[in-house]
């Protein structure tokens, strides 16, 4: 039997939603699980990118023995039902930038999971897979919307289990995703964050995560502008994405833009606008990068309101 399961890429934080908050996007995984009819062949990993990726540096990021996430994540549903995987062949389609902060891991984590999950006939529901892939992954936030889709808030509870809802994003409010050249491991980006934070800055963010979810509620483009800001983990990762200070300075008083945000642990930075002036907004973008030699790309998405789904083939 051989299963495969289409997973969107994600970002995560989106200014005050540290490890809470994040949201599916059009560019997908693919992680094929097939069972291998040899005993005692094992679990065989294999990698296939884009050709549109940079693949020599990227690939060196995805382990692809039984330290990989996905072999962990499919090792967990296995053991959660007494048994353990064997004579598995896990096929990757990476079409997710790796290591730019798309969610390129929740992305494999889902897939493997979900895939195992149908090739055991299901035994976990939605809920168990949440608890699984976020056990893996560590945070919630990229995970959930790559289950269930959409823009999502997230929170794990002390039991394990994962609590969302979904939010709907108005639809005048521009994405523009824009992936430098430079690459940054999450491990790394997580590494110079603070164990503690101030008072106040951990107030500054409950405030604007506030006032994040009213303005999405309602529509209400002065309230995300104050909203779309974070002292818990922009400040200290600015050092390690070359561009971000000089994009939010350069953007700072456009008034068309709603804010400027790390995707995940960058270097992806995400702009919000509105529709307005955006060929404008795009050469500032351009214009930034430009100015410290490096090359970035820009893409304009939707949010993607399906999660991980089965592909048939
Ligand atoms: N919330 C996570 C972080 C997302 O910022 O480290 C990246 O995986």
């Amino acid at each position: 039997m051989k299963v495969s399961i289409r997973v969107p890429a994600t970002v995560a934080n989106i200014g005050p939603g540290f490890d809470c908050l994040g949201m599916a996007l059009p560019l997908y995984n693919t992680i094929t699980i097939e069972e291998t009819v040899l005993p005692g062949s094992g679990v065989e990993i294999n990698v296939l990118a884009s050709e549109d990726l940079n693949t020599e540096l990227s690939l060196e990021h995805i382990p692809m023995d039984e330290n990989s996430i996905v072999y962990k994540a499919v090792e967990l549903l296995y053991n959660s039902i007494g048994q353990s995987p064997s004579e598995l062949k896990i096929t990757i389609h990476s079409e997710i930038p790796i290591a730019k902060g798309l969610g390129s891991s929740a992305a494999v984590i889902v897939g493997g999971l979900i895939a195992a999950n149908e090739l055991l006939g299901r035994p976990a529901d939605e809920a168990a897979l949440l608890s699984i892939a976020t056990e893996v992954e560590g945070h919630p936030d990229n995970v959930t919307p790559a289950i269930v889709g959409g823009l999502v808030l997230s929170s794990m509870e002390e039991d394990g289990s994962i609590l969302y809802r979904k939010l709907d994003w108005p639809q005048d409010w521009i994405l523009t995703l824009c992936v430098p050249e430079t690459e940054l491991v999450t491990e790394i980006a997580r590494s110079v964050l603070p164990t503690e934070v101030p008072l106040a800055d951990a107030v500054f963010n409950a405030q604007r995560m506030a006032m994040f979810v009213q303005a999405v509620n309602t529509k209400d483009a002065d309230l995300m502008k104050a909203a779309l800001k974070d002292k818990l983990h922009q400040p200290y990762r600015m050092k390690l994405v070359p561009g971000l200070e000089k994009l939010m300075t350069n953007l700072k008083h456009e008034d068309s833009v709603l804010g400027v945000v790390l995707s995940g642990a960058g270097p992806s930075v995400l702009v919000i606008s509105q529709k307005n002036d955006l060929e404008k907004v795009k050469n500032i973008i351009k214009d930034s990068w430009n100015e410290l030699d490096i090359k970035v790309q820009l893409y304009n998405f939707n949010v993607e309101q399906n999660g991980a789904t089965i592909v048939n083939e």
